[in-house]
């Protein structure tokens, strides 16, 4: 789906609501969210998957917001986490256990002890040494065999930005094809856990079909051998990583996605499950940064804007590319912007030679399609608070979701050991 905020009567908004009154009401940075659009692209995937039994998830660390949490688990959505604050928050937000899975590559022995405690839907483990501690564990609390999938690391290049892409051989995420066999007997002889699923992530923002087709394909190998081996699989885990359109350029719709996964499901008789993050909630979220300064630079017009690196790491941690408009339509000349924000460090752009009016300090500026990997990745480097969250509902309310973080914020930790 195209970003849903566009331009009426000069403004640019959604259903009626003006982002300039948002920044006015609300102050900048601050990150607004059209629940609508996250509900369409829920619909789209479910749509495209109806022929197949498949159980959508929704991926915590995309935007871990607590009502989002809710509103997403209102809507029976599973939920992928890879922290205990992550299960920490599913669990807030009201999820039942059976809808969690718990990933990650480096879980610790106190994450891995909560998780098989809250009887999870299942552990994914990403090593035999990780299924060692689960057994321990497993086996000093008693109980039930723990629901546990083997990630697989199918060793295959998911053709998006390398520091996106989790499935090549040399990437430290899941059991390479040689580890595979090992980890499956280890598995299937310890009656502490039950091996129900097996998974794969490939990376994010993937567009090609290659990469699911031929990752699933090893899956699939493995899901033969483990059914052969008498492990009662009920999953097979195909990840996140849909890719969704930062530039405005065409991007392969959800269904050529089930086109390439679902055909590949059919032989294993086991139900697909997805987790999927940017795809439902990118789109919908917009940041919202206010002009400090314009300073000028050899060809070009350097902005300085409120928000950077710590409130949108994408562009500087990837080189993520994100649409910029001015909140107020300009039908003027557009001249190559450098948008910066006030952070010391020189990879704090928000843009670079973007195409925007001339900028006045005070104008508004909102960078498109942030609802995912936006606040989830914000930090409070060089002190700054936390911008805050708000969205705007089916009925076109404005709610806020967080508030903004002050400064007394930041430094309640801080002051704990420096009054004692
Ligand atoms: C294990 C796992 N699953 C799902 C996701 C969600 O990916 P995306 O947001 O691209 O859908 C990620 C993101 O990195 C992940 O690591």
């Amino acid at each position: 789906m195209a970003t849903p905020f566009d331009y009426a009567d000069g403004q640019l908004g959604v259903d009626g609501v003006s982002l300039a009154d948002l920044a006015s009401e609300f102050g900048t940075p601050l990150y607004v969210y059209h629940r609508p659009t996250i509900h369409a692209q829920l619909a789209a995937v479910r749509e495209a998957f109806d022929d197949y039994p498949t159980r959508v998830c929704y991926s915590v660390k995309a935007n871990s917001n607590l009502r989002l949490i809710k509103w997403l688990n209102a809507r029976e959505v599973g939920f992928d986490v890879v922290s205990a604050g992550e299960l920490t928050r599913a669990v807030i937000a009201g999820v039942p256990a059976e809808r969690v899975v718990f990933a990650g590559v480096g879980k610790t022995e106190a994450e891995l002890r909560q998780a098989v405690a809250s009887k999870l839907w299942m552990i994914t483990l990403e090593s035999v040494e990780e299924a060692e501690a689960v057994t321990r564990l497993a086996e000093a609390m008693g109980g039930s065999a723990v629901p546990v999938a083997l990630r697989i690391n199918p060793d295959v290049d998911a053709l998006t930005h390398p520091h996106i892409t989790t499935g090549r051989g040399m990437d430290k995420f899941g059991l390479i094809p040689a580890e595979f066999e090992a980890a499956l007997s280890w598995v299937l002889e310890r009656p502490e856990v039950e091996l129900v699923g097996l998974h794969m992530h490939l990376g994010s923002q993937i567009t090609d079909m290659r990469p699911y087709e031929e990752g699933l394909q090893e899956v699939v190998r493995c899901a033969k051998q483990a059914q052969e081996a008498g492990a009662p699989l009920k999953w097979i885990n195909a990840g996140g990583g849909f890719g969704i359109s930062y530039g405005g350029e065409s991007v392969p719709a959800v269904a050529d996605f089930a086109a390439a996964i679902v055909p590949q499901m059919r032989p294993t008789g086991v139900e697909l499950v997805l987790e999927l993050g940017r795809f439902l909630v990118g789109p919908a979220g917009c940041l919202l940064t206010t002009v400090l300064y314009n300073k000028p630079r050899p060809a070009r017009q350097l902005a300085i804007v409120d928000g950077g690196m710590t409130t949108l790491l994408r562009p500087a941690l990837y080189g993520a590319e994100h649409r910029v408009l001015p909140v107020e339509e300009h039908h003027g000349a557009l001249e190559p912007t450098d948008v910066a924000g006030p952070i010391c460090e020189s990879t704090d752009y928000l843009a670079r030679r973007h195409p925007l009016p001339r900028l006045e300090s005070g104008a508004t500026l909102a960078i498109l399609d942030t609802g995912a990997y936006g606040m989830s990745m914000a930090s409070h480097y060089n002190s700054h608070p936390g911008p805050a969250e708000v969205w705007i509902t089916e009925d076109g309310l404005v709610e806020p979701i967080r508030r903004r973080e002050t400064i007394e914020d930041l430094l309640t930790i801080d002051m704990e050991a420096f009054e004692a």
